[in-house]
């Protein structure tokens, strides 16, 4: 088992070049099996949960291959079932894309039920009715998620509610549809649109991603593409965030300005300056930290990946400050490691008020999901002394060479690994 160790930070200054997004990458991997052949993908993130894809990939018979440190070839040609391997699927919530893209490639698919961070119930409703309304049939026996159709056709679809996950999973299934399928009322998130871009590199007919009517001609063939994700809008974020709250001069480079607007603007709010060039964003803060009110939203509202990284940074703001989390029912978790901490946090279902206080001690706490993660990285950067992060694993599924970018920007963090033999004894 290993930790993270931050100790406190009187300034972030300098530069850190932001990976390829996350969010993109574990819908675009799951998509090259709609082509019986090669694609190249360029700016892939080096997280566990791009490694996690790949092995599935590997295991069904597809060859992968880094031809350098962020891209990778993946040849499906040679793909040989339509079962995602179960121990790998089941830990990852992005492996019910293959859902979509098995459909489309085999006209069937088996995945493990969703796993992903605990944010209180996470259904799949919407992906299943899309499915559906496709011509799928779908049955879910013994965590396995079980999808055939004897040919899909388009259809117009009007989702219940704003999903990432059902946008992209029905996208994928209904790009290999016979004639055109609508989707009303679906989300807007960057991610959406990088993944349409790629689809009709292979040769799909997507239009209107980034709207709230993407429409879909469906095509017979699909082929091979060579395609770079798009910066990780939420590790840029990050990095605004915790130079915002440690206060210093940080420049994130490699970042599409345009998709960190609901960020900037709300980090402007609280003190800090901001400038943006065509590819990088500055955040400098010399003044006081100043409260600030937010409620997270589908893009282009605020994302509610970013509500802990913020949350973390108001704990020293002056004045009380109110965040509202629009999307989740529980994702207030992570404040229990802020107020080991010394914040002053309540928590009333969907609401969060944080009273700024003078300081923060550093303490032993928990990662206790990716996000919440970041969040105890920056308030240990934020806080007296020395604080020792768990459960890192967490962080290492979204965040890439996390340690080497903060050091980059001047902070102290490390990690340590603990010999076996001091590994807690479970009762
Ligand atoms: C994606 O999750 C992201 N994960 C999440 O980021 C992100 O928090 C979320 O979108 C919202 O932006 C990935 O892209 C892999 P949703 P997803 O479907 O697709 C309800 C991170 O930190 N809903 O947009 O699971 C649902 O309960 C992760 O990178 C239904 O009711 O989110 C929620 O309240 C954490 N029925 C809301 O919609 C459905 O069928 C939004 O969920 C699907 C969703």
């Amino acid at each position: 088992m290993r930790k993270l160790i931050v100790r406190s930070a009187e300034q972030l200054n300098g530069e850190v070049r932001i990976g390829g997004a996350k969010n993109a990458a574990v819908a675009i991997i799951p998509a090259t099996v709609l082509a019986r052949g090669c694609c190249v993908l360029e700016n892939v993130p080096e997280i566990c949960d791009t490694e996690q894809l790949f092995q599935m990939l590997s295991g069904m018979g597809a060859v992968v291959k880094k031809l350098c440190r962020t891209t990778v070839m993946i040849d499906t040609t040679e793909l040989n079932t339509s079962v995602v391997p179960y121990d790998l699927a089941k830990s990852m919530r992005a492996s019910y894309y293959f859902i979509g893209s098995l459909l489309g490639r085999f006209s069937s698919a088996c995945v493990s039920m969703p796993g992903g961070c605990n944010f209180g119930v996470r259904p799949i409703d919407q992906h299943i009715k899309g499915f559906e309304l496709l011509g799928a049939k779908i049955h879910i026996e013994n965590g396995l998620i079980h999808a055939d159709t004897d040919g899909m056709a388009g259809a117009h679809i009007y989702f219940d509610q704003v999903s990432v996950g059902a946008t992209i999973n029905v996208m994928l299934a209904a790009v290999k549809a016979k004639g055109l399928t609508i989707l009303e009322n679906v989300a807007k998130e960057p991610h959406i649109v990088d993944l349409a871009n790629f689809l009709n590199s292979m040769g799909a007919d997507v239009r209107g991603a980034g709207t709230d009517v993407i429409k879909i001609r469906g095509v017979d063939v699909m082929h091979g593409s060579d395609y770079a994700i798009i910066p990780d809008q939420i590790e840029a974020g990050t990095y605004m965030a915790a130079a915002a709250a440690v206060g210093g001069d940080v420049t994130v480079k490699n970042v599409i300005p345009k998709h960190l607007a609901p960020i900037t603007v709300k980090l402007r709010e609280s003190g800090a300056v901001i400038t943006e060039g065509d590819d990088w964003v500055r955040v400098v803060r010399t003044g006081p930290l100043r409260k600030i009110n937010l409620k997270t939203m589908p893009h282009p509202g605020f994302p509610t990946d970013m509500q802990p990284q913020m949350a973390a940074m108001l704990t020293r703001a002056e004045g009380t400050s109110i965040i509202t989390e629009g999307v989740w029912d529980n994702r207030f978790r992570y404040t229990e490691q802020l107020v080991r901490m010394g914040a002053k946090i309540t928590v009333d279902g969907k609401v969060a008020v944080i009273e700024g206080v003078k300081g923060l001690r550093g303490a032993p706490v928990n990662a206790c999901d990716l996000r919440g993660g970041a969040a105890v990285i920056i308030a240990g950067l934020m806080a007296e002394g020395t604080t020792e992060i768990e459960n890192t694993l967490y962080i290492e599924r979204g965040y890439e060479n996390v340690v080497e970018k903060f050091t980059a920007i001047g902070a102290d963090i490390h990690y340590i690994t603990l010999p076996d033999e001091e590994q807690p004894v479970q009762a």
